[in-house]
């Protein structure tokens, strides 16, 4: 890249080299950068990024005192300890380098180095571990220009703002998991008796799910859902909830209102809201008989269609304080008569497809599969805001 003050520069090939080539770099680097959490792998973007975009002889990071290895885009022949003794030679010599154009006025100095660059930028990635990308280039035809500067802290201010942005989305997943995990415990504590249900709930979904061939999305929110299906549950009193006799018609209405309160505990949870429908109605019924919108058929979303499904395979397998666990052939005759007035027929097909493998899914703690739902969903939330990333920093810088 050589003339700023137009659109078209001259590589020292001859090739034109366009501003366009140099955004277009950048804007690969921004989607690869996307899908990269590794540090070390991150540099390696940057510093090919930089190296392509100005067309320079050689890209390193300097580590300063942090972890990351060095490491060098371009001329080979250059070693680390050049690299490290020229960068702090010139960090030395040079007060308010950062981001700042140094041509070939650049002095070697008494002791100079061999060979000693015609130009270069020095742009800092961290202040506290003082880390360093350089970009250097050894011919006075093509010294570097403002254009290039303002190149490199782009790139420098993307990957800045994608570390930024790795760190939240951590401590995110972390918080959201924490809490998915702490509704799940809480459901389990407020009723003994169906203790571990959500957890037998989402895996039986999810099994079901991969019967009919659902991508993997769906699987996440069918386990996520599966997981806080009866969240609502929370706000209904102990004294309904662990009865163990026949409930008073009051009583009966009182937790009938678990969907509809679980539904209003997940609404505040921005990256979960997609789950709300399968939180609502699993209690919903296909001919319109059930609780608490009172859907038909399709109008019931397919989430708690499903859940439905899971719900009642795990409540019927299960013992309870007013009856034992029902008899597969027993399950199996019920599922197939319900199947187009409680549930979904199409479902239920599917259910009796592989319920040799449903039946003998037994609770187990919350492990993985929990987190990778959560980061699924996370990541499905994340997506808009990550195309906006890279104009951002363009706008930023
Ligand atoms: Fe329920």
């Amino acid at each position: 890249m050589a003339n700023p003050s137009t659109s078209t520069l001259i590589a020292p090939s001859g090739n034109p080299l366009t501003l366009t080539t140099a955004w277009d770099v950048l804007e690969r680097f921004g989607v690869a950068l996307q899908q990269c959490d590794q540090s070390a792998q991150q540099i390696r973007l940057v510093l090919d990024a930089v190296r392509e975009s100005l067309d320079a002889d050689a890209v390193f990071w300097y580590p300063g005192s942090g972890s990351e290895p060095f490491n060098i885009a371009g001329l080979a022949t250059l070693s680390s300890q050049w690299c490290r003794d020229f960068t702090e030679r010139v960090l030395a010599e040079t007060p308010g380098v950062d981001g700042q154009l140094l041509r070939p006025t650049l002095d070697p100095g008494s002791n100079p180095l061999t060979p000693w660059p015609t130009s270069a930028v020095l742009v800092r990635i961290s202040k506290s571990r003082s880390s360093w990308v350089v970009a250097v280039t050894f011919d006075a035809e093509r010294s570097f220009q403002v254009a290039d500067v303002k190149v490199m802290t782009l790139a420098r201010r993307m990957l800045l703002n994608h570390r930024q942005q790795v760190a939240s989305y951590e401590k995110l997943k972390d918080t959201l998991f924490g809490l998915v995990r702490c509704l799940t415990a809480a459901i389990d504590a407020k009723d003994p008796h169906t203790w571990g249900h959500s957890e037998r709930v989402a895996r039986i979904a999810v099994r079901l799910g991969k019967q009919m061939q659902l991508p993997g999305a769906v699987l996440s929110d069918l386990y996520l859902a599966g997981l806080l299906h009866d969240v609502g549950k929370i706000g209904i009193r102990d004294s309904v909830l662990q009865k163990p006799g026949d409930l008073t018609d009051e009583e009966y209405i009182h937790i009938q209102e678990h969907p509809v309160i679980g539904d209003r505990l997940v609404s505040n949870i921005k990256q979960l809201e997609h789950l709300r429908p399968g939180v609502r109605n699993h209690h919903e019924r296909w001919d319109g008989k059930g609780y608490p919108d009172r859907l038909k058929g399709e109008e019931i979303p397919f989430l708690a269609r499903l859940l439905a499904v899971a719900d009642s395979c795990d409540a019927m397998m299960a013992n309870r304080a007013y009856r034992s666990a029902l008899p597969t052939s027993r399950i199996d005759a019920i599922m197939t008569a319900g199947a187009g007035t409680q549930w979904d027929p199409r479902i239920i097909d599917h259910f009796m497809a592989c319920r040799d493998e449903l039946y003998p899914i037994c609770q187990r703690g919350i492990g993985d599969s929990v987190f990778l739902a959560v980061e699924r969903a996370l990541r499905a939330t994340d997506e808009t805001s990550s195309r906006k990333s890279m104009q951002a920093a363009r706008v930023a810088s």
